[in-house]
């Protein structure tokens, strides 16, 4: 059997990682779900779910990764003989899929407005009502969403082609630090706009009624996506990981840039829009609606506005990846296909999938499931039931099933020093993972069928 991969260096596993977990989500979603849930308020509640849940999470993922050494399917088929547990791993496959599909999409839009913004398209804008109109044109153009999204699934397939080291681990290491740089241009243009304190106080002064029980669940599900979690991403990540690595520490260093990057973007985007007098309570439409003539207004909108939009395509590029990888791998090691071969079939058939998800905005806008378009569809099913039901399996999984006992004692491999001087950080591990993450989670379940709303209305 051909040796499987693993990371080159310690480093080169936790910029992938936090790749796979800064993405859309810090830099389009964080910033509008924040908007819509007053700020500074959402965010406090966000950081707590980010702490009790989103990081005891993190690592029991990882560590059934290195543990195994296998992809979902495999790594639950070697702990566990049952079934029920190998087709959890599968559904996290599946997850793969379908987020990429819907993710590839709006991935598509960010690398289509890098070329907008060289053209100085946006400066023809001075109202949202025309920057919308514009987005609505494109979106309704079959040609540029689909052939977007085709050039945003070559490229991520072009990085997972050649491999864990070669392919992901260069790949990050050249686009993370390129979008932390990025990233901290733009939040000093912010900062020194005039007006720009407006968007800061937005920021840090919190208004507790906008607090409801509906805001604390979205913050509970935007814990889970901003950082991968709930379908085997970081399992797979991890299980290229060698047995002397600290997992703790890498955990921690992943979920504090994540932490960092959306709040720098939210910084970015607010002291901007603020500073230019739009509202920042607009929903999706923020980042594609709002910022073009966020832009048109600014001096130096020109050059900021391709900065921004290659910010965008570089952090969702990183997650694309971490999403494909999690199917090639589960291919490469429960089939035996050759990796080449895997991520040209698997590559081509997400982008397949993600055609009616690009319809949604055009010619199948009309056709709905529940209500919703096919788009919407999507990202609801994986967001709001596949993430938060996996999540909620592997928590019960590692605390119930493999059992603590065995759990921590692969944990303790490469975090000796953790566990003999700070045994309360493994005490409290074992408590938010044990009880914590299973009931929060399960309300975030029950949201998304809106029994809960039902009950609080
Ligand atoms: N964490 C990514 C983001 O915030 O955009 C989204 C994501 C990537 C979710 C990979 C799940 C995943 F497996």
């Amino acid at each position: 059997m051909q040796q499987r991969e693993n990371w080159g260096s310690k480093v080169g596993f936790i910029l992938a990682a936090a790749g796979s977990a800064v993405g859309l989500g810090n830099i389009w979603k964080f910033p509008y779900i924040a908007g819509e849930n007053g700020g500074a308020a959402f965010i406090f509640i966000y950081l707590i779910c980010i702490a009790i849940i989103g990081l005891p999470v993190l690592i029991a993922e990882v560590l059934l990764g290195r543990t195994t050494q296998r992809n979902p399917v495999g790594a639950f088929r070697k702990l566990s003989n049952s079934k029920i547990w190998v087709s959890v791993g599968g559904l996290g496959v599946i997850a793969g899929f379908v987020i990429l599909s819907f993710y590839g999409v709006v991935a598509g839009w960010s690398f289509g407005y890098i070329i907008e913004s060289i053209k100085g398209t946006f400066f023809e804008f001075s109202k949202v009502g025309d920057s919308g109109a514009y987005f609505t044109s494109l979106t309704s153009n079959i040609t540029w969403i689909v052939g977007y999204l085709a050039i945003f699934m070559s490229l991520t397939m072009l990085i997972v082609y050649f491999g864990v080291q070669k392919g992901i681990e260069r790949a990050s290491k050249i686009m993370m630090p390129l979008l932390i740089v990025i990233l901290l241009i733009l939040m000093i243009r912010g900062l020194t706009m005039e007006g720009a304190g407006k968007g800061i106080d937005f920021l840090l002064k919190p208004d507790w009624s906008h607090i409801t029980p509906g805001a604390v669940l979205i913050a509970l599900g935007h814990a889970f996506f901003t950082l991968s979690l709930g379908m085997g991403a970081m399992m797979t990540y991890g299980s290229y990981m060698s047995k002397k690595d600290n997992i703790p520490s890498a955990a921690v260093q992943i979920v504090f840039l994540d932490t960092l990057v959306a709040l720098i973007a939210g910084i970015a985007i607010f002291t901007a829009v603020f500073a230019t007098g739009q509202s920042p309570d607009v929903g999706p439409g923020l980042i594609f609606h709002t910022l073009p003539v966020v832009f048109t207004k600014m001096s130096g909108g020109y050059v900021f506005s391709i900065l921004f939009f290659i910010l965008l395509t570089i952090a969702a590029l990183t997650s694309a990846i971490s999403l494909l990888e999690v199917v090639i791998a589960y291919f490469v090691d429960e089939r035996g296909w050759k990796r080449h071969n895997a991520v040209i079939v698997f590559g081509i058939v997400t982008f397949l999938v993600g055609i009616p998800s690009a319809l949604s905005f055009n010619v199948m806008s009309g056709f709905k499931i529940f209500g919703l378009n096919f788009f919407d569809f999507v990202d609801f099913l994986a967001s709001n039931v596949l993430l938060p039901l996996g999540g909620l399996l592997i928590s019960i999984f590692v605390a119930y099933i493999w059992g603590f006992d065995k759990a921590l004692l692969n944990l303790k491999q490469g975090a000796e020093n953790l566990f003999d001087n700070y045994p309360r950080v493994v005490f409290f591990w074992k408590i938010f993972l044990k009880y914590f993450a299973p009931v929060l989670i399960f309300l975030v379940l029950l949201d998304s069928t809106g029994i809960l709303s039902s009950i609080f209305k």
